[in-house]
């Protein structure tokens, strides 16, 4: 039998304490006005004192595995997206592994910056495709405020903390619905565009991200366009075909020449960088939880999926919901 795998539960999490453009003003030579007009961030969510890498995810799952009517028991993978974890190791997936009371899965961490959910969407669309696992947990969590320079106003006002979960399970394929395909790519020789210095010796005090914005942003809009088209002419699908357009979160001018790009309207395009900012690998899950549970997006439809990050990493999804 071969699999494919369908998308069939959501979940998200984000801190309690809200920091505004406004409050940013306060720390940095900025304004509201620099921050909404260059990247249409309002405001960001930054985890409080108990809220972690791992707590965040927790609650995404457990709303995700809520959704998909399932219970911890039925989970036999854990992927994490994250480059900020709690810990070097164990791996964030084998710490919400024992918080759920999850028995018979197996759990790892993949790396890939903002790029990290698409990077992990594929890594568990293949466990499903090839057999290997039936249901798989898949999260993104994030807690950039650690790894910020929070005197850098470049690149501090552009981030926030949160993590979304999926949960995708397999089903046959001679249903329409699931993932159709993961486009994944990377250029090492972009590394020194977005990083974070040091290693994790030094994780606790200097550790911080560090981007060239404009060469990124370059970057981001040519790269982006041509891995959709990948994944369209792929399928042999045009751009009518599509109803919704899920990108990473980074900066509502990309994600707009994104949507314009596909001649997508404005309403049929994903966006919550406005209340959370750039939450790296958590930004398409939690715009999916959002998406899905108020109803915009309806069983059927066809999503596309695309992330840029660190690396550079890039890569789409086309995913029947
Ligand atoms: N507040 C006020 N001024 C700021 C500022 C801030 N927070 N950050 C930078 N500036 C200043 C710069 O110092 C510069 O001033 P100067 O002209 O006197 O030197 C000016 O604003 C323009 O800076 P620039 O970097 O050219 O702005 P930009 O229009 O390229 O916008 C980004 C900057 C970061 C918003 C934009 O480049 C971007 O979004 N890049 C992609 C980032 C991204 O998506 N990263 C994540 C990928 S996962």
């Amino acid at each position: 039998m071969i699999y494919r795998s369908q998308l069939v539960g959501f979940g998200g999490y984000l801190p309690k304490r809200i920091l505004t453009n406004d409050d940013l003003t306060l720390m940095v030579d900025t304004s509201d006005e620099w921050i909404r007009e260059r990247t249409g961030i309002c405001e960001r969510h930054i985890v409080s004192e108990g809220e972690t890498c791992v707590s965040m995810a927790v609650e995404a799952a457990r709303q995700a595995i809520d959704y998909a009517g399932m219970s911890a028991q039925d989970i036999d993978a854990i992927v994490v997206a994250t480059c900020t974890p709690d810990k070097i190791f164990p791996s964030t997936a084998v710490e919400i592994q024992k918080a759920l009371g999850i028995k018979k899965a197996f759990g790892f961490d993949v790396s890939s910056a903002c790029a990290g959910f698409v990077f992990g969407l594929s890594v568990a669309d293949n466990f499903i495709r090839c057999g290997q696992a039936k249901n798989v947990l898949l999260i993104g969590s994030e807690v950039y405020s650690r790894i910020l320079d929070w005197k850098d106003r470049r690149t501090c006002v552009l981030f926030g903390d949160g993590a979304g979960a999926v949960v995708l399970s397999a089903v046959n394929t001679e249903t329409e619905r699931g993932i159709l395909g993961c486009y994944l790519h990377t250029d090492g020789q972009y590394a020194d565009l977005l990083y974070v210095e040091g290693t994790p010796a030094k994780f606790q005090d200097q550790c911080f991200l560090r981007m060239k914005g404009q060469e990124v942003f370059r970057h981001a809009i040519t790269k982006l366009s041509e891995v959709i088209e990948e994944a369209l002419n792929d399928h042999n699908l045009i751009y009518r075909d599509i109803d919704w357009l899920v990108p990473h979160q980074a900066n509502l001018r990309i994600i707009s020449r994104m949507g314009a790009k596909i001649k997508l309207p404005p309403e049929r395009v994903i966006v919550t960088v406005d209340r959370h900012a750039n939450t790296s690998a958590a930004s398409i899950p939690l715009a999916l939880n959002e998406a899905v549970r108020d109803n915009r997006m309806k069983k059927g439809d066809l999503i596309v999926i695309e992330a840029i990050g660190g690396g550079l990493s890039w890569g789409s999804a086309l995913v029947r919901l």
